[in-house]
């Protein structure tokens, strides 16, 4: 038996939901014992929800010596205060994306887990479910040969997302970092660093709230950074991508993932889902959707719930426990949160000084073992796809 990893969530808003039920239902490497939050209510709200023992504040859980990783959902400007204050009190930490809203900061985060010896996990974990894991063996399997180029395109309407999702206003709220993360982690995973970067891009506008019956004495905002960027990317593997990400336009999202190779072509699924198919284009041939060959393929089968549309988020968090007790490195490391932000950061760079960015970070994730599903007896008990997270 594994010694469960004791565990406090810290940020008790919508996303908390589905990170706390399966946290507490799908993953017996986890004990969730405590929640907090800015605001006490919200926190025990959460904890009256779900079943969770402890409410506490934020400072209190640093303080807990029992307390041995701190899961942070928390909106990404709040991130790098949080993660800071728990690395420096000795607890692993597991950060929803992005890691931080400014590189700097990201980087001394990671110093501090180094010199600490502590773990530093970090969203998006769609990367370890059933629809990338599955893209991922194709490659890996070379049922594509080698990958020459790619595009990767995701579209919405940010400004309005932004009157509902209101920290998607602040830093880290703009297409690119609150979505195009998605697309930037699932490339990596698949084709593993960049080396070069190019883009332009172009602003969000002044958004008059539309939405007035809410929120009728809003002033206009503008969501900082950039809200639409064409870039390319250069892979060390020799791939180049082109990538679209357009904040400024409708909510009928033209999500796309589409990578060219020497043999064949993959459609890779939603990155932003567990469960979105990827298929094969040959010549000659009907397009072929692949079976899924890994779990955490985003059905819930304990207890269904609203939230479960947001799949098997936590999946990061549980894979991060077993490599703590391992003591080996986990899939969505800090190295690979940081790899993600250099690219975003280095799209704005490159926008900003018009020239090619070279990332400076580096990062490797193993694949998971394939032939674990979620489903396996129903998903009764813990599900087997579990047994692919340990190793
Ligand atoms: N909403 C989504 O669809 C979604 C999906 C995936 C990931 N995420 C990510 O999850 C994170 C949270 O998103 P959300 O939708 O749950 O946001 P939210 O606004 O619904 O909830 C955030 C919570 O954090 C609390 N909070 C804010 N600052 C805090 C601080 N300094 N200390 C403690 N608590 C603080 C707020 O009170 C709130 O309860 C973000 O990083 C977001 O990018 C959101």
């Amino acid at each position: 038996m594994v010694r469960k990893v004791r565990t406090a969530v810290v940020g008790c808003g919508m996303i908390s939901n589905i990170y706390i039920k399966n946290l507490k239902q799908l993953f017996s490497v986890i004990d969730l014992v405590a929640v907090g939050n800015r605001s006490r209510a919200a926190a025990e709200e959460k904890a009256a929800t779900y079943g969770i023992e402890r409410v506490m504040t934020i400072d209190e859980i640093a303080a807990a010596d029992d307390i041995e990783l701190v899961v942070n959902l928390t909106p990404a400007y709040a991130h790098y205060g949080i993660i800071k204050q728990m690395l420096l009190a000795g607890k692993h930490v597991w950060t929803e994306k992005t890691m931080t809203v400014t590189l700097d900061e990201a980087r001394e985060l990671v110093d501090i887990a180094n010199e600490k010896g502590l773990y530093l996990g970090v969203a998006p974990d769609t990367v370890l479910g059933a629809g990338l894991q599955t893209a991922r063996r194709a490659l890996e399997t070379d049922m594509i040969g080698t990958v020459s180029s790619g595009l990767a395109v995701i579209n919405r309407n940010q400004t309005l997302n932004s009157e509902y999702f209101t920290f998607l206003q602040g830093e880290g709220g703009s297409l690119p970092y609150d979505v195009g993360i998605y697309y930037v982690g699932a490339l990596l995973s698949l084709l593993g660093p960049v080396k070069g970067i190019r883009a332009f891009g172009a602003p969000a506008p002044l958004h008059q709230p539309e939405f007035l019956y809410r929120n009728a004495d809003a002033e206009p905002w503008r969501i900082p950074g950039s809200n639409v960027i064409a870039a390319a990317l250069q892979f060390e593997c020799g791939a180049v991508v082109s990538v679209l990400f357009d904040g400024n336009t409708v909510n009928a999202e033209q999500h796309n993932i589409t990578l060219f190779g020497s043999r064949g072509i993959l459609k890779v699924g939603d990155p932003d889902k567990f469960n979105s198919p990827s298929s094969l284009i040959y010549a000659d041939q009907p397009e072929c959707v692949l079976p899924f060959t890994h779990g955490y393929n985003g059905v819930n089968t304990v207890e269904p719930s609203p939230f479960d549309f947001y799949g098997h988020r936590g999946v990061g968090v549980a894979e991060m426990a077993y490599a703590i007790r391992a003591g080996r490195p986990n899939r969505c490391s800090k190295e690979y949160g940081l790899h993600c932000l250099e690219v975003l950061a280095g799209m704005e760079e490159a926008i900003a000084t018009g020239r090619t960015v070279e990332p400076k970070s580096r990062f490797e994730m193993k694949p998971l073992a394939p032939g674990y599903y979620s489903a396996f007896m129903g998903g009764s008990g813990r599900a087997d796809a579990e047994r692919s997270l340990m190793d």
